[in-house]
């Protein structure tokens, strides 16, 4: 029988609540499929840095690369660690460190959901650079606290990360609908963005069966909304892609739907799963965290890991739970009531 290693970081808030109901649907898919699935969970965690002064062992990062796959539930406790400090000591330097470069946001309408719009057949696949860009770290603070004091963040568009991130896109238009849509913003950073275009039309030569189109960012945000069912796949920096994948959470009916892959396409290193979503403090411990985000995040797992049988079989328990009305409005349904249901239609 197969079996993958899983490194288990359910983190806080409701990603501890999510990556439970997660790992209850996948042990169910993995006992009647034919594969073994071990977790091993690491507290890391908001938690486990009041306990230690650290987000995970200096050796973290060493320890996960081992594992076949991270699944992820959420990071983030403001209220007793800056998010500066706990997103750039865990979640981060995971993506940085196993270069997942390709953040995977899929965003359509689960069965039964409404959404906010009245455009229903969208179906857009979200590629956000993951490892540089306006993520890149780099800046500083001088004077500070005086009149004078200045602030840098610097972003850096390296020729690889961003030839491979737009290859990436391509690629997976091609496997799609076609179409692909690059979003920058050269109207106003005559650097960066214009760079990213150049490599656009440059690649976009390559692949002569992907129609391809260019819009600036604050375009693509007024698209989603107006006019979704217009887009295949989207391809967007960090900081971009971020916003618009909330944004795409949105228009599918709420964060509690969004789910993502952080992938190593090389296969070099471990790759991440884990929702759109954050912690969510204010609804922590309320027992009502829509646990789908992560379940479908888990299905991609497996999907990465070659189940693709399991990755079908969790989407369709998804699918037959919301079309039964179960876990679509948000707030309406508690937790494990809507893991139950994926878990009973996995039967
Ligand atoms: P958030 O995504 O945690 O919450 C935004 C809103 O969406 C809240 O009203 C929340 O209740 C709701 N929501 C989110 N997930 C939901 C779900 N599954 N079911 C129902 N409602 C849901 O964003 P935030 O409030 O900006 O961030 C909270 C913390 O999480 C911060 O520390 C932030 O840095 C962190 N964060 C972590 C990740 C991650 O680990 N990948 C992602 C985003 C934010
Ligand atoms: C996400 C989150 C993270 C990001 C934060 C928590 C650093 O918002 O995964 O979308 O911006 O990448
Ligand atoms: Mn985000």
């Amino acid at each position: 029988m197969k079996s993958y290693s899983i490194a288990l970081i359910p983190g806080d808030g409701i990603g501890k609540e999510v990556a439970t109901a997660a790992w209850k649907v996948l042990e169910k898919v993995s006992s009647r499929s034919g594969f073994e699935l071990k977790a091993t969970t690491f507290p890391w965690s908001c938690t486990y840095y009041k306990e230690t002064g650290a987000m995970m062992p200096a050796d973290g990062i060493e320890t996960l690369r081992g594992f076949d796959a991270i699944l992820l539930g959420a990071v983030g406790w403001p209220a007793e660690v800056p998010d500066s400090v706990s997103l750039h000591g865990l979640l981060l330097p995971i993506r940085k460190a196993f270069v997942q470069y390709a953040n995977i946001r899929p965003h359509r309408l689960l069965p039964g959901v409404e959404g906010p719009l009245k455009a229903r057949n969208f179906d857009i696949l979200c590629i956000r650079e993951n490892t540089e860009g306006e993520y890149s770290g780099a800046g500083g603070r001088v004077h500070q606290g005086t009149a004078d004091e200045v602030a840098v963040e610097t972003s850096i568009f390296t020729r690889t990360g961003v030839e491979r991130i737009l290859r990436f896109g391509f690629e997976q238009a091609r496997a799609r609908r076609g179409k692909l849509a690059s979003v920058t913003k050269s109207n106003a950073q005559k650097y960066s963005m214009v760079f990213w275009d150049e490599i656009t039309e440059r690649l976009a030569k390559e692949y002569p069966d992907v129609t391809v189109a260019s819009y600036h960012i604050d375009a693509m945000a007024a698209r989603m909304v107006m006019a979704p069912e217009s887009l295949d796949v989207v391809v967007a920096s960090n900081l971009f892609g971020d916003i618009l994948t909330d944004l795409g959470a949105a228009i599918q009916g709420g964060l509690g739907f969004a789910a993502s892959a952080n992938i190593n396409p090389d296969r070099s290193a471990p790759s991440m799963f884990e929702p759109v979503h954050g912690s969510a403090p204010d609804i922590a411990h309320l027992g009502i965290a829509n646990p789908i985000a992560a379940i479908w995040s888990a299905a991609m797992m497996l999907d990465h890991l070659g189940e693709t049988a399991g990755a079908e079989a969790i989407m369709a328990a998804i699918a037959a739970t919301t079309s039964a009305g179960i876990g679509t409005v948000p707030g309406k349904d508690r937790t494990e009531t809507i893991t139950a249901a994926v878990v009973a239609a996995l039967d």
